[in-house]
């Protein structure tokens, strides 16, 4: 059997690690740690994530500010609340929960948020630094996987790292990440995509497979080297009458079979996902701290 990656465990530990900071910070008389999200409109997969990152935040003794705007908010709107929280003193962190409206421009919402807030790590000015191997606020799902790796002792110098999805919350960090010299990384990084030719041949070279495309089970036992890391960034309900819930939850792996071949790999649900929160806590008390921008 492989080593099963934890990410539901070591979120755990991460989160105490953090509520044992916090608890410090308050005994000596700081403020407390305080992310806001902004949540727009009433997307249910949205709704799910932010109310989870503020029951982080309760768990590791943050306080937390939710601001909900309705759907048909206008971009000018949304930018001015931006703004107020980049002038909030007593706000470290600041996310706006994606995927916004067609109306509302990503890209300028996303440049409005203060670098020094981007706990997300989604401004040019984060990804810059990140890329260039300064201190940064490294996005969450990517900075989890780091942590995975680093925290199970996954060997990464020399190996072949190959990276399915190129977006830019995980994929495109991801083989920066990998690449870069330092630990985890200074790996050999191949970034595959939609246009990529031979990806199961690729995918069969790789030491180390970070899947993140976003197709149910899409890798399989073939295309799969023995012994090779595997972590699964996927996440998708599926019907299942036999559950009580009437679905379960299933990654971009097909499991079972890549599993019997895998020396290590994430499941799904307890992989990745519960590690993106951990290191969305971890941004906003390095921010409290102010440990990246000094
Ligand atoms: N939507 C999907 N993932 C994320 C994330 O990490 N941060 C934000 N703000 N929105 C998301």
């Amino acid at each position: 059997m492989p080593t099963i990656i934890d990410g539901k465990q070591t979120a755990q530990e991460i989160k105490s690690e953090i509520a044992v900071r916090v608890a410090e910070i308050r005994a000596g008389g700081g403020k407390t740690p305080h992310l806001a999200a902004v949540l727009v409109g009433s997307d249910g997969a949205s709704q799910t994530y932010v109310g989870a990152k503020v029951k982080a935040c309760e768990e590791v003794g943050f306080k937390s500010t939710l601001v909900r705007l309705e759907s048909d908010v206008t971009e000018e709107d949304l930018l001015n609340m931006v703004e107020d929280i980049n002038n909030n003193p007593d706000i470290d962190g600041l996310i706006v929960q994606l995927p916004l409206p067609k109306h509302i421009s990503v890209d300028k919402v996303t440049n409005k948020i203060r670098p020094e807030k981007d706990v997300d790590g989604f401004t040019p000015a984060n990804v810059g630094r990140m890329t260039l191997n300064w201190p940064a606020y490294v996005a969450a799902t990517p900075y989890g996987i780091v942590e995975l790796l680093k925290r199970y002792e996954i060997e990464t110098a020399g190996k072949h790292c190959v990276v399915i999805g190129r977006s830019h919350i995980v994929g495109s960090p991801m083989s920066i990440l990998m690449a870069r010299n330092g630990y985890p990384g200074n790996a050999t990084v191949t970034l595959t995509h939609s246009k990529t030719q031979n990806l199961p041949e690729i995918c069969r070279s790789a030491d180390i497979l970070i899947v993140a495309i976003g197709k149910p089970e899409f890798v399989t036992a073939d295309m799969v080297k023995p012994g090779a890391v595997v972590i699964d960034v996927g996440i998708h309900r599926i019907q299942d009458a036999s559950k009580k819930s009437g679905f379960r939850l299933i990654g971009d792996v097909k499991f079972d079979e890549v599993a019997e071949k895998a020396a290590a790999i994430t499941p799904v649900p307890g992989g990745v996902g519960p590690m993106t929160i951990a290191a969305l806590l971890y941004n906003t008390l390095q921010s409290a701290e102010k440990k990246v921008f000094g």
